[in-house]
């Protein structure tokens, strides 16, 4: 496994696989590897000729306030992971490297960065749209694997690949959780004990929405009220969004319908946790 830590490296690595014939896969991640990215390389790998993965704790999408500085950051633990799932190629650039001094251009994808997460991390899409329009750059992979955990930003990363013409192939790959239905997040590492129990409740209040789904209730409002009434239960989890949209625009829906996402963000504690499911 070659680990490059300049885009020159990386990029030089990557052309020589195209250039080979081979189809590249690629998986941006910020690190501090669970079972849910795991994932996104074993279904690259399925895919792929070959598999890059990014590790880069990027500081654009992180907003003032945010939990930046205290990131877990776990390299040589992620590497062994990668290295273990057979990844070729790793890229794990400093934020200089991705950032010279005197950046300023960005990407935004208006119209959906300021839904969802957006509407509560202000920039938040804007610095996730800039760094995955750089890393595609950098790596120019035939298809790039995402996590639809992050569902607001699939849709993001999505309609940025068709606006702007990249010749990459988007995958959005499930959710992967814990036995106990939470889903699986590096920042799930800042829970204690009874935390962790209490954020349960965002798994159990989409499992709720769709019970009520299944039983034949369609109109938005009642299913997501059944899902606010579920939160309500756990008093110390405070509710971000509860929100049924459709899945390209993620604009709130008044009748829910087949492939349509329920999406949950709530913080427990001072962390902030998401959560979603397909109907
Ligand atoms: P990060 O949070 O590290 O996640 C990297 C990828 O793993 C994302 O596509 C995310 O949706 C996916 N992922 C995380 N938890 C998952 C789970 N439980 N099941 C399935 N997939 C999961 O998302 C980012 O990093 C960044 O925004 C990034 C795209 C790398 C840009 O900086």
């Amino acid at each position: 496994m070659k680990i490059c830590n300049t885009i020159e490296e990386m990029r030089a690595a990557c052309r020589a696989v195209r250039r080979a014939g081979k189809r590249l896969g690629f998986v941006p991640t910020m690190g501090a590897l669970h079972e849910g990215h795991l994932s996104l390389v074993r279904a690259a790998k399925a895919g792929c000729d070959v598999v890059a993965a990014s590790i880069f704790v990027n500081p654009t999408q992180f907003g003032a306030g945010e939990d930046l500085a205290k990131y877990p950051r776990r390299f040589d633990r992620d590497r062994e992971l990668l290295e273990r799932e057979g990844v070729e190629l790793v890229f794990a650039p400093s934020a200089e490297e991705m950032y010279p001094a005197g950046a300023v251009t960005w990407v935004t994808v208006e119209g959906l960065s300021d839904k969802l997460d957006g509407r509560s991390r202000p920039g938040h899409f804007r610095g996730v749209a800039t760094v995955v329009a750089k890393l595609f750059h950098v790596v120019e992979p035939d298809a790039a694997f995402f996590g639809q955990k992050d569902a607001a930003q699939v849709a993001v990363i999505r309609r940025m690949v068709r606006d702007l013409n990249f010749a990459v192939e988007i995958v959005a790959c499930p959710i992967v959780r814990e036995a106990d239905g939470l889903a699986m997040s590096s920042r799930n590492a800042y829970l204690d004990g009874q935390q962790r129990n209490q954020a349960l409740v965002l798994h159990r209040s989409l499992m709720r929405v769709r019970k009520l789904w299944e039983s034949g209730e369609c109109a938005a409002e009642k299913l997501v009220a059944a899902g606010l009434k579920e939160i309500a239960e756990e008093e110390s989890v405070r509710l971000d969004y509860f929100e049924i949209v459709e899945a390209d625009s993620l604009e709130p829906v008044e009748r829910a319908k087949s492939g349509m996402v329920v999406a949950v963000a709530a913080f427990v504690g001072t962390t902030r946790l998401i959560d979603n499911i397909l109907l």
